[in-house]
């Protein structure tokens, strides 16, 4: 099979995660880039342009989608990516690192919500995917606050335990 890890990252753990990918699937990588502040897009709802991919999706026979959740939302540079290329897609993955767990994944600012939103987007063509979440990086002594999720930093030294079993869950899935 052959695979296209194409990804979005502003502080790099998915840009870690989405390398990783690319390497253990021996996939082609791609950096989406937004045209402008990604940041600033999502907030006001926006899904304005991002630049063209180094690759041709068509040429893939499947996406492997990869990204962040900023305030439960599917982040504008995704979704831009989604709807820029969707016929194109012939099978798509989304995977996030994202800061909530399993027990907030319902929650507002959850991972179901956005698994839901990329399975709208791109119907039949999803086939599913992982969250990874930063949370389970945190040692027991240090509560899980956004504040304390979201400062972490993915790097090859605290990749292990429950996110390096869920990442490496969702590889063997695949090949
Ligand atoms: C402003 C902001 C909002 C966030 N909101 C959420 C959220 O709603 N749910 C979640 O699970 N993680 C949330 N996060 C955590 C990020 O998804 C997480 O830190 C991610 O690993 C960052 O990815 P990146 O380094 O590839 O940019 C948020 C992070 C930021 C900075």
């Amino acid at each position: 099979m052959k695979y296209l890890v194409a990804y979005y990252s502003r502080t790099g753990n998915n840009r870690f995660v989405a390398e990783k990918l690319a390497a253990d699937l021996q996939a082609d990588l791609a950096e989406i880039k937004p045209m402008i502040n990604a940041f600033l897009l999502n907030i006001f709802g926006l899904t304005l342009g991002i630049k063209k991919i180094a690759k041709n999706v068509q040429d893939y026979e499947a996406v492997i989608l990869c990204g962040p959740i900023w305030m439960g939302q599917l982040v504008a540079p995704l979704k831009k990516f989604i709807k820029k290329n969707q016929k194109m897609i012939k099978k798509l993955y989304f995977v996030t690192c994202c800061g909530g767990g399993e027990a907030e994944k319902d929650s507002q600012f959850g991972y179901e919500g956005v698994f839901k939103k990329v399975e709208y987007l791109t119907g039949s063509t999803f086939a599913g995917g992982t969250a990874l979440s930063t949370s389970w990086l945190l040692s027991d002594q240090k509560e899980a606050t956004p504040e304390s999720v979201m400062e972490i930093k993915l790097n090859e030294h605290n990749f292990q335990g429950r996110i390096k079993e869920a990442y490496t869950q969702f590889v063997y899935a695949l090949v």
